[in-house]
């Protein structure tokens, strides 16, 4: 496997970044992936600051070797400046915010020597990023899970615009769940690979069971992007995306979608299960997992069949 500019700026195995993803990526999964070589992310969006605390109290006990982890700040949510210090406090090595603007918290945190990682969907903030300070950004792609650009980008088209603007390492988000696709995004320009829907459908995510088992079922067109008037995310079409896809239909405010959106949706769908009326976030790929496995077996997966595909494309 590689080790390029990526696993030298994180100390890692494998160019495989296990997305932080509310309600599915708590200490359990995070450090599964770092054990397993990759880089694992514990996702705070859903966390209160005690909470959080706890997780990273937990991952660092079971993270082996000293091997490192990181913690996802989406800088939207509440609390950031809680969950700061307690990431300064207990030396979380690397973050990687999300869905703000990098601009704020980059240089605090550089300052404790923490490394910074910011998630873009378009090279226009990609180069934003690089100027202030990241050492590396996610470029996500319109196929992604979770929330996502307006400008609906796809991971194709957005990994080699970005390596244009940018000279900072690139790691490609959106609809990656295999080695092909890591090596297609690589051949691309990417350095590495943010892995968000495959690892829902991990042993170790927290997601709800019944979550875990709509994501294997799921068919090509199950997923949409909705709520783009609001914060555009890539949700599973249940009864609830209906609701969200009629009242857009009818011309619905934002006011009226934030209030249709309510509180608590996502966690009422991803983990306490209702899949009715959850807001279910997953990507596109999810059409094309089909079994819940362990993290460590997907992180070996994904590795080996990286290798297999850059030596048949050798042979080209
Ligand atoms: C269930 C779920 C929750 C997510 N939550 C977050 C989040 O809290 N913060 C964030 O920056 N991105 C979040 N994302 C996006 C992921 O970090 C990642 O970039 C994306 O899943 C990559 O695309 P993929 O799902 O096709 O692998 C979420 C994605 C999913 C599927």
């Amino acid at each position: 496997m590689v080790q390029n500019s990526i696993c030298q700026l994180f100390g890692i195995q494998y160019p495989i970044i296990q997305a932080g993803m509310i309600w599915c990526s708590g200490w359990e999964l995070a450090s599964a992936v770092s054990n397993a070589g990759g880089l694992g992310i514990i996702g705070s969006g859903s966390m209160y600051p005690a909470i959080l605390e706890e997780h990273v109290i937990k991952c660092k006990a079971a993270i082996t070797n000293n091997r490192p982890f990181a913690v996802n700040l989406p800088l939207l949510y509440p609390d950031i400046d809680k969950h700061i210090e307690t990431i300064i406090k207990h030396q979380v090595p690397i973050v990687f915010t999300s869905a703000g603007n990098p601009k704020i918290w980059t240089q605090k945190l550089k300052d404790q020597g923490i490394k910074v990682v910011h998630v873009v969907s378009s090279a226009k903030f990609a180069a934003k990023a690089e100027a202030a300070g990241c050492d590396a950004v996610v470029a996500e792609g319109f196929e992604a899970g979770g929330h996502n650009g307006r400008e609906e980008t796809t991971t194709l088209c957005l990994i080699p615009l970005v390596r244009k603007a940018v000279k900072i390492p690139i790691i490609a988000a959106g609809g990656i769940a295999t080695g092909r696709a890591m090596l297609a995004t690589m051949v691309l320009g990417a350095d590495a690979v943010q892995i968000g829907t495959r690892f829902v459908a991990s042993l170790e995510s927290s997601g709800h069971t019944a979550f875990k088992e709509r994501l294997v079922a799921l068919k090509e067109g199950d997923t949409m992007l909705s709520l783009k008037k609001l914060v555009a995310v890539r949700l599973v079409k249940n009864e609830f995306y209906q609701q969200v896809a009629q009242a857009e239909a009818s011309g619905a405010s934002p006011t009226e979608l934030a209030t249709l959106l309510g509180r608590g949706r996502a966690k009422k769908g991803m983990f306490e299960g209702d899949l009715v009326e959850g807001e279910l976030e997953l990507g596109q790929i999810a059409a094309l997992i089909d079994h819940i496995k362990p993290a460590a077996q997907i992180v070996a997966e994904i590795a080996a069949e990286f290798e297999t595909a850059k030596q048949e494309v050798g042979g080209w």
